[in-house]
């Protein structure tokens, strides 16, 4: 870390859903922009980063089933996001933990996340995985995706973090 600032690693409130807003929306180039509505009806998946009561990080997660396999299913860590006055201080990296740890409970397979900072995730211990073994994440979000005609030739790169693996703790 950096300097040390005081920051708050925190499960998002409805009052924290207009920064949510902002801080998704002012990362267009690298995240899908997310309706107001959308964020409050699931604020209850977000996690935020405050800062001196600010919202400088925040992300979420989200449930892929598979069909006839529930067990099967994956998490997809979604709208990851920090301030880019407040990077590289761990703040993504103690959001994106807190909610690993929290999806546990669920049991799921794996994590994933389509995402163009592939050193952030490798990191936090994600692989690089072939788009061709997320198609529901494809299916349900990049259907609607206006940056990209095939999401086979959008850059964004598909990682997974296996938790059925011996080494994960
Ligand atoms: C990706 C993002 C969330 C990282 O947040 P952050 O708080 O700055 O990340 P951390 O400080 O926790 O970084 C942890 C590690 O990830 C890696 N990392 C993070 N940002 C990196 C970058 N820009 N280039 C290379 N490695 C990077 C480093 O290994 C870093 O550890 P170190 O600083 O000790 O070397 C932030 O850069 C961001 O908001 N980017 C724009 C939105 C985005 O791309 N979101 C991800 C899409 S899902």
């Amino acid at each position: 870390m950096k300097d040390e600032i005081r920051t708050d690693i925190r499960p998002a409130v409805l009052k924290d859903a207009e920064q949510v807003f902002n801080l998704i929306r002012s990362h267009q180039e690298d995240l899908i922009s997310r309706p107001i509505g959308d964020i409050i009806q699931n604020i209850d998946r977000f996690i935020v980063c405050e800062v001196e009561g600010r919202v400088v990080g925040c992300a979420a997660w989200h449930i892929l089933p598979e069909i006839g396999e529930p067990e099967r299913a994956s998490v997809e860590i979604q709208s990851v996001a920090v301030d880019q006055a407040y990077r590289r201080h761990h703040i993504g990296t103690r959001i994106v933990s807190r909610i690993l740890t929290d999806i546990r409970r669920f049991d799921p397979a794996q994590a994933i996340v389509l995402t163009f900072a592939p050193e952030f995730f490798t990191s936090l211990g994600f692989k690089v995985i072939p788009k061709t073994q997320v198609m529901h994440k494809l299916y349900m979000g990049c259907i609607n995706c206006t940056k990209h005609a095939n999401p086979f030739t959008c850059p964004e790169i598909a990682m997974a973090l296996d938790f059925r693996k011996p080494s994960y703790p």
